[in-house]
């Protein structure tokens, strides 16, 4: 008895022992490290927004990861800095900035130093695979190249337009006629991710989802979507190789990340093994997929399917979500602020006829004349400066990231070592008075046009809507469906909605955007 009481004392001993030492050197850590992560060495020559002991700033970024937008600005404005650097336990030490010489620096001058990365990579890799997104080198040089041929001015102008406009025409007939007519509210933002979803796969793929004629998500969407949001979600949570497991284990009802992909899969094969089929009986296409069906890859070898399913996925990606949100977002800024609409709505009655609208070709030529400043006789503002500005203040890549291969000083003077990230952030970019002057956060197309009447030119790296590149080609599109819809029909937002973002790779809005549908009859051209 006297032993079993001696051991058991010696047991708690030990354990209290074990409990003292652990609190001890944990105390004696968080004093070398207050406000970072353990082991982080200090990063002096640049501001850091501070943390908590031994973790730095990985709680505060899991803690407003679903504004993490609105935190990056805050950040920026309360260390009134446009570089500086972030540090979380389990999170790679990355330079922060929207300082648009270093952003010309990363994305251009110094170039081949910057690679997507190994987090991305890892974290993405089931969605995307090596497709444009997330290959560097030459597996991304020869899907560029590829893809131009279908990329072109000829190919948009004939082909996309032709069926954007197919699919805007569905759109109208089958749903905001009939809301009009009906009077129920709906939701805009579902309405143009399912126009670009049947729009893209069609491009890509030649396949219909038909998710405009679905009155639920398509399952195709609604994996990929899921997907999306997965992969955005491991960018914030440093923990998610334990997690995921975890919480499939204890919610074994939620849909599994393998479900979704292999929806995406089987349509994916399906489309590609009927598209080898079609093409051996002598049937022709001329969307991605077949373009890319006669490339070779870096190998100088056909592509396999899953090569095939990689590259064609990731350029529905690229379309679909960005333009669906530009389109929400040109949206939300004209309803909120009529006067802007109404100058849109002048410029675009000036040029843009019914008959117009029944030849696409025609049409996407007069847009891409209107894009001048003073397309509008009356005032400057114009269908492409709004357009810039609703990207300046909601671009649908908010934040993005590369990877040092190797030492590297930016223009600003920060050092950056090897396998540091570079984070750059076109949200907080185009929010910062320090970059757009004191009334940055406000919608004003009319910052664009010069004294001279003119359009401002803004360095890429300015205004990063499009990273380092123009996507004239892409500006248009979207253009394409702001003109048909701003013809037809007025749109209402219903009141007490909380229209913000959602936070993911892109900037889709959380709760949608809900409106009343009215014929605009005050077009002074007849209806359809
Ligand atoms: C308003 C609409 C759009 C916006 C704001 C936009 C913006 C962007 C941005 C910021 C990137 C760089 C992403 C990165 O490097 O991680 C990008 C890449 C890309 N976008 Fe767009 N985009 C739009 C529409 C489109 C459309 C309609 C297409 C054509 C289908 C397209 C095709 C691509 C492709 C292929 C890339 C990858 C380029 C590369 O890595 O070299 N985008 N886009």
């Amino acid at each position: 008895m006297t032993s079993i009481k001696r051991s058991q004392h010696s047991y708690l001993q030990t354990a209290g022992f074990i409990t003292g030492g652990t609190t001890l050197l944990l105390g004696l850590l968080a004093l070398k490290y207050p406000e970072r992560p353990i082991f982080a060495e200090r990063h002096d020559e640049l501001p850091y927004p501070g943390g908590y002991p031994l973790v730095g700033m990985a709680l505060d970024i899991m803690k407003n990861k679903e504004t993490i937008h609105c935190f990056f600005l805050q950040v920026f404005e309360n260390l009134n800095t446009l570089t500086w650097y972030g540090r979380g336990i389990g999170m790679p030490r990355s330079v922060v900035t929207i300082d648009p010489r270093n952003i010309e620096h990363i994305l251009k001058s110094n170039f081949e130093n910057y690679v997507k990365g190994p987090m991305l990579n890892d974290s993405s890799m089931e969605l995307l695979g090596h497709g444009i997104f997330n290959s560097n080198g030459d597996v991304w040089r020869y899907q560029r190249k590829t893809a131009s041929h279908i990329f072109n001015v000829k190919n948009f102008r004939d082909n996309f337009t032709k069926t954007f406009i197919r699919h805007i025409r569905y759109m109208n007939e089958h749903i905001f006629d009939l809301a009009a007519e009906s009077g129920h509210p709906l939701d805009f933002h579902d309405i143009m991710y399912k126009f670009t979803l049947d729009s893209f796969v069609e491009l890509s793929f030649g396949e219909e989802v038909r998710a405009l004629a679905t009155k639920d998500k398509v399952p195709f969407a609604s994996s990929f979507d899921a997907c999306q949001l997965n992969v955005a979600q491991r960018f914030v949570n440093p923990m998610y190789k334990l997690t995921e497991p975890l919480t499939a284990w204890f919610m074994p009802w939620r849909t599994s990340l393998k479900h979704h992909l292999a929806v995406i899969d089987d349509f994916a094969f399906g489309v590609i093994d009927k598209r080898r089929q079609d093409l051996a009986m002598g049937q022709e296409y001329g969307d991605l997929l077949s373009r890319f069906m006669t490339a070779t890859n870096v190998k100088n070898e056909q592509l396999s399917n899953k090569e095939l399913r990689d590259v064609v996925l990731n350029f529905v990606i690229a379309g679909r979500d960005t333009t669906a949100q530009a389109l929400s977002w040109t949206f939300y800024c004209l309803l909120t602020d009529p006067r802007v609409e109404h100058a849109l709505l002048e410029e675009v009655n000036l040029h843009i006829t019914d008959d117009l609208e029944n030849d696409p070709a025609a049409l996407y030529e007069v847009i891409k004349g209107m894009k001048y400043a003073n397309a509008n006789p009356t005032n400057n503002l114009s269908l492409l400066v709004s357009l810039k500005e609703v990207l300046r203040l909601y671009p649908s890549v908010p934040e993005n990231q590369k990877y040092a291969l190797n030492e590297d000083i930016l223009p600003d003077g920060t050092r950056v070592k090897k396998n540091d990230y570079v984070i750059w952030c076109p949200w907080s970019q185009g929010r910062s008075t320090k970059i757009w002057g004191e009334d940055a956060k406000e919608f004003k197309p009319e910052r664009w046009i010069t004294d001279e009447n003119d359009l401002r030119n803004e360095p890429a790296a300015k205004w990063t809507a499009f990273h380092a590149g123009r996507q004239n080609l892409a500006t248009l599109e979207a253009l394409v469906a702001i003109v048909c819809l701003l013809r037809r029909y007025t749109f209402e937002l219903l009141p007490d909605q909380d229209i913000t973002y959602q936070y993911s790779l892109t900037l889709p809005m959380k709760n949608g955007m809900k409106i009343y549908v009215h014929h605009r009859r005050d077009r002074t051209m007849t209806q359809q």
